[in-house]
This record gives structure tokens, sequence and C-alpha cells, in this order.
């Protein structure tokens, strides 16, 4: 018997909202969205009812191989017959053997790894390698950036999260992304790190200039300060590169990685280290720990995600994708300048700009009718994020821009109709 719809919709959403999350439960009936998830395959999900989306959220790169790729299931089908999660404290192959390809694939001598079970803790411990390693309080990060919801990860972020928490963690600092000269006026010998999202996601998706990610390099040497990229969404091929730093020519000292890691099956994060960082934890081996970061089974799952993502043709085949989708959306603007006022795009990293910031959640609300999940950003909602999966095929992009294109009809004329009543 199936797994799925042993319960009637009705019954399982009483349920979500008396045991899991009323506040939830109140959010999606209020934003008329009536949406519980079932069947899941490729690129697509489907509501219990049997009514089926394009994922364009992939929540933020879990869904990158798409869902319930045959070839991740086989390789944990594969390690279960004889592994388990292992044990944290000990030496461990598979963990060696994920490390050792998780090099491999890094800029520089980006060659050291802490495995974890979440972004949030990834980010966490890249904060902990920098003030380790410099002995400094000090960390900065931009405005309405978005690292997770742990401890150092939750202070780096925007306040929006952080508010009822406080006191947060002294020694955290914003900037606004992409301006040098504000980073260059706070940047110094007491900061311990700068993290960055390559591009914040949950900032909408904001480009940098070209040149920023060379400056913030220059700045780090010259202070001392550690490098850290949060690549969580824009690693692992969704930039049409390895990671998206690579596409700015720069090697960080750190690179934080998560979300597409699980092939969507498996959590799995990554802490990744530039070799003259090694020494703090060479030092204090026991400092840091996570019980089940880095499974042994979840090992074997990311080796998968891995020789995907190296296989000949699979990054450009991103880039080829993303080309379409370029083209597509300045077809869209043309098409409807009152309310897209453009995109925003590194490889199938993506985004359209909205002329109001109520946009992006009527947007949401309409693709949940017109057959695509999109997500508005949080901390800038006149922005839609399109993060389809990396498999994704010619002719299912442009069946996404026909839909979007029906979707932004959609919103000119409920526009039209609040106006003219
Ligand atoms: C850029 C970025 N960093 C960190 C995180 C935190 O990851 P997690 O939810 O796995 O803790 C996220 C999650 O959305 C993210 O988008």
């Amino acid at each position: 018997m199936s797994l799925i719809g042993q319960l009637p919709k009705s019954e399982i959403t009483t349920r979500f909202a008396d045991h899991v999350s009323s506040g939830k439960a109140e959010f999606f009936h209020q934003a008329g969205i009536d949406f519980v998830i079932g069947k899941r395959e490729g690129i697509y999900i489907w509501d219990l009812d049997g009514k089926q989306l394009i994922n364009c959220h992939s929540n933020g790169g879990v869904f990158n191989l798409g869902h319930r790729n045959p070839r991740i299931i086989a390789a944990l089908q594969r390690a279960l017959k004889e592994l388990d999660i292992g044990n944290h404290h000990l030496v461990s192959e598979a963990r060696a053997r994920l490390g050792e390809r998780l090099a491999a694939i890094c800029p520089g001598d980006v060659n050291h790894v802490v495995f974890g079970v979440s972004g949030g803790e990834a980010v966490d411990m890249a904060i902990k390698i920098a003030r380790g390693h410099t002995g400094r309080p000090n960390i900065i990060s931009a405005k309405g950036g978005y690292h997770g919801h742990t401890g150092f990860a939750l202070a780096a972020g925007d306040p929006s999260f952080s508010k009822p928490f406080g006191p947060l963690m002294p020694g955290f600092q914003q900037v606004p992304f992409g301006d040098l000269d504000a980073l260059a006026t706070v940047i110094g010998e007491e900061t311990a790190a700068v993290i960055f999202e390559t591009i914040p996601a949950t900032y909408g998706i904001s480009i940098p200039p070209e040149n920023y990610f060379a400056g913030v390099r220059k700045l780090c040497d010259q202070t001392g300060a550690v490098m850290i990229m949060d690549e969580v969404q824009t690693g692992l091929g969704r930039c049409g590169a390895m990671w998206c730093i690579d596409t700015y020519d720069v090697i960080p000292d750190i690179i934080v990685t998560g979300k597409g890691l699980s092939g969507g099956i498996y959590p799995v994060t990554a802490t990744l280290y530039r070799e003259h960082l090694n020494p703090f934890l060479h030092e204090n081996p026991f400092i840091h720990v996570s019980t089940f970061g880095g499974a042994e089974v979840g090992c074997f799952v990311s080796l998968e995600v891995l020789d995907i993502l190296e296989e000949p043709g699979f990054l450009q085949h991103v880039r080829d994708m993303a080309d379409i989708f370029e083209s597509g959306f300045s077809e869209l603007q043309e098409k409807h300048p009152g309310v897209l006022k453009g995109s925003r795009q590194r490889g199938l990293m993506m985004g359209l700009k909205l002329a109001d910031p109520n946009f992006g959640p009527l947007m949401t609300r309409i693709g949940f009718e017109a057959g695509i999940l999109a997500i508005y950003a949080n901390n800038d909602p006149s922005v839609v994020q399109i993060l389809p999966p990396l498999i994704i095929q010619e002719g299912e992009v442009n069946q996404v821009i026909a839909i979007l294109d029906g979707m932004l009809g959609k919103l000119e004329e409920i526009i039209q109709n609040i106006q003219s009543s």
C-alpha cells in the first residue's frame, strides 16, 4: 500500500495544524493555497488531489538532481546493505572518500572538510573556524542575507528572523551587499571573517558587480580576515560551474555547502576550508562534534551526487538551459513591462524582479493555480525565485516560460481589477 494519501487531505491539514504548525496551516489557508505534497518525481511534485506542479523552488537546491533521482536512490540502497550512520568519533572510509572527492572539486587548496547535517550548522562551523583561527571577534555579513537559523548563522542573517531571540552573539556587523566601499570602512584588525552568500537567494537573487568578490578577497588578504562563501544554494552546479564563486575566479578560504549534497534523499552538509586554517582543528580535533554529520550512508549518496555533477556535459547542460531561460525572460519583459521589471540570473540561479513587493506573494499564489512552484524572496518580496532542478530539459524550460507568461498575464489582470474597482 502506498504511504501517500492514507488520510484525506482535510484530515491531514487538521492534524498538521493540531500537532505540527498551527501557524503554517493558517498561513496557507489564508493565502488560498490548499496543497499537500504527495507524489514527486523528476522536476514535478503533485498535490494529493493529483494537481501537478513543476518545482521551480527545488528547496533552494535540495532537488538539483530532481525528485527521487533513481541513481541517488540506488546509491542509498547499496549503502544500506552494509552501512549505517557510523561513528562520528572514529576514522571512517566513507567520510574519507567523500572528503577527498569534495576537496578535488574545490578551488585552490580548499581541501579539508567538516561534515554536518544542516546548512546552518555548517555556517556555524565556518564561523567557529574563522574565530578559532584568527582569535578575533568580528564577523561581517550582508544586510538582507540568509545563512540559516542556528546560533552564529542567525546572528549573521537578517534581523527579521533573529529579533525575538536576542541578545544575539556579539561581534556581528552588516554591510550592504555588493558595496566594496562599505565593506572597506568596517573591515579591520578585529575582523575574524566576512561571510556572504555568493548570490543572496532570500535577498532576491541579488547579483553583485563583477569585480566585487575579487575586491572582497583583497580586503580580506589586507586585514587577515577569513573569506567565507555560503554556497548552500549557489553551489554544486546551480550557477553553471561547480561553485558560483568559480565564475568570479576567486578562491575563498571557506566554502559552505549543503542542500544539493543530499541528492534530495539524505541530509549531508559540509564546511570546506583551506590548508592554512587546518592547524586550529588539528590542535582541537574534538572541539566540534556532530553526531549525524557525514553519516556513512549519506556519504555514498553525496558521492553519487558528485559523480553525476562531474559527468561530461552536466555543467554545460546547466549553462544551455540558462541561455534558453535568459532569452525567454527578455521576451517576457517586453510583453509585461508594467509588472515585470527585469530578471536576475547566474546559470539556473534566477529571479524575476517585479514592480511591487506585493507582487511576489501574488505570483507564488498564481503559480499554484498555473502549475509552477515558485516562491518569492522573503527579504525582498518583489522578487520571485526561479530555481528549477538542474536536470530540467529544453522542452520543460519552454513550458516553464509559457506558464510564467500566463502567470504574469494573470497578475496584470488582478492589478487592473483592483485599480478599476
Ligand atoms: C544560503 C543559505 N545558507 C544556509 C542555509 C541554511 O540551511 P539549512 O536550512 O539546511 O540549515 C540556507 C537555507 O535555506 C541558505 O539558503
